[in-house]
């Protein structure tokens, strides 16, 4: 019998063939290994649609080397594809609509602002969502300004801490402005005046491209850094889901977010905790915290499609309250490493090998089940006598 192979699809970064996470991929490829699960990587650019076939790339374990070999589809397909704007993501919609019946671990998820709707919808969400608007011009970012005296400004397809505007109501009516643009650089600070603001903004490209608008919370430390937290909640090897880590994460100097791209690094998440809010109150905030990753990862599902793992950006502020900044489809394990999480780290990579062997095993079980019904359907109308007599 051969073994189950899951596919991991992503999409090349540019024409040169590069890859994101191929280290990660390598040391999928070791765990499935050990579990009897086959990997290889493909990305939509190397199918052939119309033999349907693919020319995938195979991670060698023994010489620690990467090659490729034509073959066909896998049992299962685990997404990794990351947004971006190229042809190749073309090909991926392209991909996603003409293989949409194939096995997926995962469905993409929606932008931040879609996600937002989405969850806002659920009464047991109210109370974590940040409160927020689509920004389409200046006049909305005005509208949040008068609520709340701090706000934030993210593209709504943005990720890794890119075009992120800070703004921050300072005393005598003036505006602290804050951030980073879209190659993730660290703005120069700016006062202006509230008139100030919807050039700054036009600026921007609000009116361009969709932002949301995001009220914002306190995170700086006493050493005047930004914190928040990075949770990841995966299904396991029964198809459940569960948290499987999370860990703090502090910002650079100067810096208004804490994106680990951005210069931010990972500390425990207990440690950052106790220091914050308390030793008193750090385990039911933990927990709260958990219970609200597990509820929000079923209730996504439920509405996008079928998904295997999401990375949560929580904020927690000083009272212990939990807020939701962000929820990611295709989450990166580093955190888990750099903070330490050597077992969060090595599970955080098993888990979806394991989730894919349960996704399977089902599947074989739904056919058998399937194969009994249509045997019996078959002979109850062959011989209907049969029964009757
Ligand atoms: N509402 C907010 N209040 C405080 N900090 C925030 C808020 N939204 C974002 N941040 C900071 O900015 C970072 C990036 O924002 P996020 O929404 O996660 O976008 P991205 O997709 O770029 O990671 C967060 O990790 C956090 O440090
Ligand atoms: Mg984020």
């Amino acid at each position: 019998m051969t073994q189950p192979v899951l596919g991991i699809l992503t999409l090349y970064l540019n024409d040169n063939g590069a890859l994101e996470e191929k280290d990660i991929y390598a040391k999928m490829t070791a765990a499935g290994q050990q579990i009897g699960l086959d990997l290889f990587v493909f990305t939509p650019d190397d199918v052939d649609f119309k033999k349907n076939k693919i020319n995938a790339l195979f991670y060698h374990t023994d010489t620690h080397k990467w090659t490729r070999k034509w073959t066909s589809f896998p049992h299962m397909i685990y997404d990794r594809c990351r947004i971006q704007k190229s042809p190749r993501f073309e090909k991926l919609r392209e991909f996603r609509k003409k293989y949409g019946q194939l096995t997926f671990l995962n469905r993409p998820l929606r932008n931040k602002w879609t996600v937002h709707k989405t969850l806002q919808q659920d009464e047991r969400f109210k109370s974590y969502l940040p409160a927020a608007k689509l920004a389409e011009s200046a006049q909305d970012v005005a509208e949040m300004l008068q609520k709340y005296p701090l706000l934030y400004v993210k593209p709504i397809n943005g990720t890794g801490g890119r075009g992120i505007l800070r703004i921050e109501r300072k005393k005598g009516g003036r505006l602290l402005l804050q951030g980073r643009d879209q190659a993730r650089r660290i703005i120069t600070p700016a006062y202006i005046t509230h008139s100030e603001l919807a050039s700054f903004l036009r600026n921007w490209n609000i009116g361009n491209v969709k932002h949301i608008v995001q009220q914002g919370l306190q995170l700086k430390l006493p050493n005047g850094r930004v914190h928040d937290y990075r949770m990841l909640v995966q299904k396991d090897r029964t198809g459940k889901w569960q948290v499987t880590g999370c860990a703090g994460r502090m910002g650079p100097a100067r810096s208004v977010t804490s994106n680990l791209h951005g210069g931010g690094h990972a500390i425990g998440m207990t440690e950052l905790l106790n220091m914050w809010v308390g030793e008193d109150k750090a385990d039911a905030v933990k927990a709260d915290a958990e219970s609200f990753g597990v509820a929000v990862a079923q209730y996504l599902e439920k509405s996008f499609g079928r998904l295997c793992e999401l990375a949560l950006d929580l904020a927690i502020d000083r009272k212990g309250r939990v807020w939701l900044l962000e929820v990611n489809p295709k989450p990166a394990r580093e955190v888990f490493r750099q903070a330490g999480e050597m077992d969060t780290y090595r599970n955080s990579i098993l888990r979806p090998l394991e989730y894919a062997l349960w996704v399977n095993e089902q599947k074989k079980i739904r056919k058998a089940a399937g194969k009994t019904a249509a045997a019996s359907a078959s002979f109850s109308k062959a011989a209907p006598n049969l029964e009757i007599g």
